[in-house]
C-alpha cells in the first residue's frame, strides 16, 4: 500500500495545523528493516532463539557474566554493522516540521545515527556501559570482539574492579528514572502518538499509548501485525516502519 490511510493523514495534518505535539513510541520492529532481530514473533527473533532468563537478568549476570557479556557483545556488533532505515530517517525529517518527542524501547543507536534526538531510551542503551557494582560509567574502548555468540569475560571497572555491564534494562530492573519521566511527560502532552514496531507486551512502556489517549491524543499504530495495543489505537496501519513513515512525512 503506497498511500497514507486518509484518517491517519488527517490526524497528522490536524496536529500540525493546531500546533500540537507528536510523540513517537518505537520498538524493535522499527529496526527490523535495518536487519536487527526483533524479540518476538519470528523464528529468528531473539527470545525464540535465546532464553531471556539466562541472558537478560541481574541473576543471570551474577551466575555467568561471560555468557551474558558475550551475548551483548554480539548484539553490539549487529548494531554497529546495521544502518538506519528509511523509517528512522523519516522520523528525523518529521521532527524538523512538527514538535516531536521520540521515546524508544530500543537499545540500539539507529535513531541517533539517522539524525534524531531521542528524548527517552526507556530500556537503556547497549553502549552506555557502566559498572555492575558501583554504577560508574565506562567510556573506554570496547574489548576485542570475536565473531558470533560466545563467552567473553567482561572488562573491569577502573574505579572498583567489578565487571562492566551493558547499559540496558534487564528483566526485574527499574527503568532509568529520567528517561521514564520524559516518556510519561511526552505521552501526556502529545496530540498524536505514533506507536511503531512494538508488540506492546512489556510494561510500563506498553502503558504509554493508553496514557496518551487518556490525555486526549489520537493514537496510531504502525505495525504489519496485530498487537496487544491494536484495540486501543484509534487507527491502525498494517505496514512496516520503513514503508509507512517516509509516506507519512512526504
Ligand atoms: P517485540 O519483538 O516484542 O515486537 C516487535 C514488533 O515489531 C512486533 O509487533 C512485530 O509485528 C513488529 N514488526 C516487525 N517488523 C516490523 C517492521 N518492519 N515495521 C514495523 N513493525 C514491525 O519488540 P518490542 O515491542 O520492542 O525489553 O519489545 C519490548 C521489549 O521486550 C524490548 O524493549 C525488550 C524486550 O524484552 C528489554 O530489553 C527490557
Amino acid at each position: 500500500m503506497d498511500v497514507v490511510p486518509a484518517a491517519i493523514d488527517d490526524a497528522l495534518r490536524r496536529t500540525i495545523a493546531n500546533g500540537g505535539r507528536v510523540c513517537v513510541l518505537t520498538g524493535a520492529g522499527m529496526s527490523a528493516e535495518s536487519g536487527l532481530p526483533t524479540f518476538r514473533g519470528t523464528h529468528d527473533s531473539l527470545w525464540s532463539r535465546f532464553d531471556p532468563m539466562r541472558l537478560a537478568t541481574a541473576e543471570a549476570w551474577r551466575e555467568d557474566p561471560a555468557l551474558v557479556w558475550g551475548w551483548y557483545r554480539w548484539r553490539m556488533r549487529l548494531v554497529r554493522d546495521a544502518q538506519p532505515n528509511a523509517g528512522h530517517r523519516a522520523l528525523a525529517a518529521l521532527a524538523q516540521r512538527v514538535p516531536l518527542s521520540l521515546v524508544t524501547q530500543n537499545v540500539d543507536d539507529l535513531h541517533e545515527r539517522a539524525g534524531s534526538i531521542v528524548d527517552a531510551h526507556v530500556h537503556g542503551s547497549l553502549f552506555a556501559l557502566r559498572c555492575f557494582a558501583c554504577g560508574r560509567a565506562h567510556d573506554g574502548p570496547l574489548d576485542d570482539y570475536v565473531d558470533g555468540v560466545q563467552r567473553i569475560e567482561p572488562m573491569r571497572c577502573a574505579a572498583c574492579g567489578d565487571r562492566i555491564r551493558p547499559g540496558v534494562v534487564w528483566f526485574g530492573e527499574a527503568l532509568p528514572e529520567a528517561a521514564w519521566a520524559s516518556a510519561v511527560s511526552a505521552a501526556g502532552r502529545c496530540a498524536l502518538m505514533l506507536v511503531v514496531g512494538t508488540s506492546g507486551l512489556v510494561y510500563p512502556a506498553a502503558g504509554l499509548p493508553a496514557l496518551a489517549r487518556r490525555h486526549g491524543a489520537t493514537v496510531v499504530e504502525i505495525n504489519p501485525e496485530p498487537t496487544a495495543l491494536s484495540a486501543e489505537a484509534d487507527h491502525v496501519w498494517r505496514t512496516t516502519a520503513a514503508q509507512a513513515l517516509p509516506l507519512l512525512v512526504r
